[in-house]
């Protein structure tokens, strides 16, 4: 086999990071073939950028207040991952839409997780919305970022089976879980080269 060049992944977080925790966790473990070249926020105490600090990697903070327009703000996140060398960007919990700006600097190469099975309840209440609405199997989603909030080719979704007894928070736990099995799991099907993104389709092929 041809040796690989690992890949570089930039995260944006808005929070406390447990995802971003299972890729740093996942890439220092050797089951996930790239390495988390920096860690971005637009929250200035999201935890997350302590997790990235703690496993020693630049971890930026940048305030949408101090950009004028948002397009201007998105520059600034471009020029940031741009500098750290990244080929694949990750949403993990952050909680704005990311501008076009971005998408078409990293064109294919931005993925986001939710915590729902899209196309069912997206936004920013997922597992509050499917847990409501009186689901049987609530599951996550890991896809390709497009303009449009939780849109876009699907990469990969697990599920769980929501029980009786299940309450809201002890869901959450249950979907938590996956995400930060599912998360790494997608991410190398990128690193390996075995994702080949077909229209809608996200066909997964053995790696050559
Ligand atoms: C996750 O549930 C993710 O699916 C959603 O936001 C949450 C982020 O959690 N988009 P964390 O910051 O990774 O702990």
């Amino acid at each position: 086999m041809v040796a690989r060049e690992r890949l570089r992944l930039g995260v944006l977080i808005s929070g406390s990071g447990t995802n971003l925790q299972a890729i740093i966790d996942a890439s220092a473990d050797g089951s996930l073939e790239a390495d988390v070249a920096v860690v971005v926020s637009n929250v200035a105490d999201a935890f997350g950028l302590e997790r990235a600090r703690r496993a020693g990697i630049p971890a930026v903070f940048l305030d949408r207040d101090a950009f004028g327009t948002g397009a201007e703000y998105s520059g600034e996140i471009v020029r940031v991952l741009r500098e750290h060398g990244v080929g694949l960007v990750v949403m993990a919990g952050y909680m704005r839409l990311l501008g076009s700006v971005v998408l078409d600097a990293f064109p294919g190469a931005v993925l986001n997780i939710h915590p729902a099975l899209l196309p069912s309840f997206p936004g920013a209440h997922g597992i509050a919305d499917a847990f409501a609405y009186g689901v049987k199997v609530a599951g996550v989603t890991v896809h390709f970022a497009s303009a449009v909030f939780d849109e876009g080719p699907i990469l990969a979704q697990g599920c769980v089976e929501v029980a009786e007894d299940d309450t809201l928070e002890t869901l959450e736990a249950k979907l938590h879980a996956v995400e930060h099995k599912l998360y790494p799991l997608a991410i190398q099907a990128i690193a390996s080269g075995s994702a080949r993104v077909d229209g809608r389709k996200v066909h997964i092929v053995p790696e050559v």
